[in-house]
């Protein structure tokens, strides 16, 4: 039996070393380094495999920019998922590797799976972690639950993989997840730093070869970091995060890193019992339909990547109970909230510092958008005077520490977006600048706190 070696791995950059120590040299990074059980390959009949596979260009000399062809097929692939499209800039590119992280039982599976089910064209979806009946029953629960072009197989060993895959020649490979898998080449356990390393570059040089996208489920950490090796998220082409807050619905599935699209993108989906549902227009999910009006209750416009998406704050000012008062915020900066109330008290007279004040942003989402300042402002103001204001206002400005209310980015997405919407009136900064010709809802401008007041409540 051949020795065993142990070599010691960075799990942040994956530097090898051959003693443990406490900092890794290469990234100075503290207590990252774990020993790891490794065997050098002998024969490597996976890369054979592999590399018996289409066999496609791959330049030997440097070629000029404008020489290079793209080819006539088709430069992306339609996912037939309009927000999985949207995220990766237009659809899938042949040969490209796509990591999919985020926190366990928040619907990574259920994602990848319907991708697969709703594909026009051939595709494999390996688990490690379930078994194809498992995967069958969830697939079961789905608006489209059977598709003829799609493979399940249950493995975890990239050998087995590669030969399932020169038989079955599919078009997409989904791998769920990366760190399940292990490579007969070395030695280390599934999941170690070695592994996924090892397994990651396997699955990359099939993608280039065979021109087929393949894309990775990789578990996080307990502190939100992909688990692995940082390397990881430098040798695939595109890192998309799936998140959400398991009490609520609504699922975001945003880029962090696109080589071939905008990392500004972001897909809203909603978690049913049967399945993932697209949300095509965000707004209605966080708004909540009402037949009363309440005080306290006011619509931010706010942006998500480059999505506009009006959601509701509510707060509620009441007296003291006792003698310190409590500010609590949901969704939002406790911070950014005391600031405002500062300037509530200071630049328009109003004495809250004797009152507790709440403030929660519905639906169970956060923001740290400024635009959503005024319509917190003038939601404090109606929940202390209990007066609601009406719920087709709405509100986009940034108030700043002398009172004054400031214009916003992109204030035409959040306009549309408003109008789109039925709202009737947007209170917005004097200084927004954009064509106004364009729009039918009533823009109120305001340059101070005391012109909002006497908007709001005509005093
Ligand atoms: P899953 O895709 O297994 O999460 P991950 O792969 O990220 O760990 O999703 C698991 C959760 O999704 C589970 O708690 C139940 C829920 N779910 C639904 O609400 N509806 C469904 O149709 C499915 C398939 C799952
Ligand atoms: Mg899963």
């Amino acid at each position: 039996m051949a020795k065993t070696k142990t070599v010691f791995f960075c799990q942040n950059c994956g530097t090898s070393y051959p003693k443990w120590q406490g900092q890794c040299q290469s990234c100075k990074s503290w207590n990252t380094i774990v020993e790891e059980v490794v065997e050098k390959p002998t024969s490597n009949e996976v890369w054979k495999a592999t590399k018996s596979l289409d066999n496609t260009s791959t330049h030997k000399t440097p070629l000029l920019l404008s020489d290079i062809k793209i080819g006539t097929k088709q430069y992306r692939l339609d996912t037939k998922s309009s927000e999985f499209n949207r995220v990766l800039g237009g659809g899938l590119v042949p040969g490209s590797m796509i990591l999919l992280g985020g926190e366990p039982g928040i619907g990574k599976s259920t994602l990848l799976l319907q991708i697969c089910l709703n594909l026009p064209f051939k595709s494999l979806y390996v688990s490690g972690e379930e078994s194809i009946e498992q995967i069958k029953m969830r697939a079961v629960r789905m608006p489209k639950s059977s598709s003829d072009l799609c493979y399940l197989y249950s493995g975890n060993k990239t050998h087995d993989i590669f030969k399932q895959i020169t038989k079955i020649k599919p078009e997409i490979l989904i791998i769920d997840s990366i760190q399940t898998l292990s490579t007969d080449s070395i030695d280390a356990a599934p999941g170690s730093v070695s592994q996924i390393r090892e397994c990651t570059n396997e699955l990359l040089y099939f993608a280039k070869k065979t021109h087929t996208p393949v894309l990775l489920i990789g578990h996080i950490t307990k502190d939100g970091h992909l688990a692995g090796p940082k390397v990881l998220e430098h040798l695939v082409d595109t890192v998309l995060q799936f998140e959400g807050d398991r009490n609520f619905v609504y699922r975001i599935l945003r880029s962090q890193k696109n080589r071939f699209g905008s990392t500004s993108e972001l897909g809203i989906y909603q978690m049913q019992s049967n399945g993932l549902e697209e949300v095509h227009n965000p707004s209605e999910l966080f708004l909540s339909k009402k037949d009363e009006a309440h005080s306290g209750t006011t619509v931010a416009t706010i942006m998500e990547g480059m999505r506009a998406i009006l959601i509701e704050i509510q707060a509620l000012v009441s007296s003291a109970v006792y003698g310190t008062p409590q500010r609590s915020t949901t969704g939002y900066s406790t911070k950014r909230l005391n600031m405002l109330l500062a300037v509530l008290e200071k630049r328009a007279g109003f004495k809250l510092g004797a009152k507790d004040v709440f403030l929660n942003i519905t639906g169970g989402m956060d923001t740290e958008d400024p635009a959503t300042d005024l319509a917190v402002i003038a939601a404090i103001l109606s929940s202390n005077e209990d007066e609601p204001i009406d719920d087709s206002f709405c509100f986009a400005a940034e108030v700043g520490l002398t009172g004054e209310i400031r214009p916003i980015s992109k204030i035409e997405q959040r306009i549309n977006e408003a109008q789109k919407l039925g709202f009737t009136k947007m209170f917005i900064s004097k200084y927004s600048k954009f064509n106004e010709q364009n729009y039918h809802i009533e823009l109120i401008k305001i340059s101070k706190i005391e012109e909002l007041i006497n908007a709001l409540f005509e005093v």
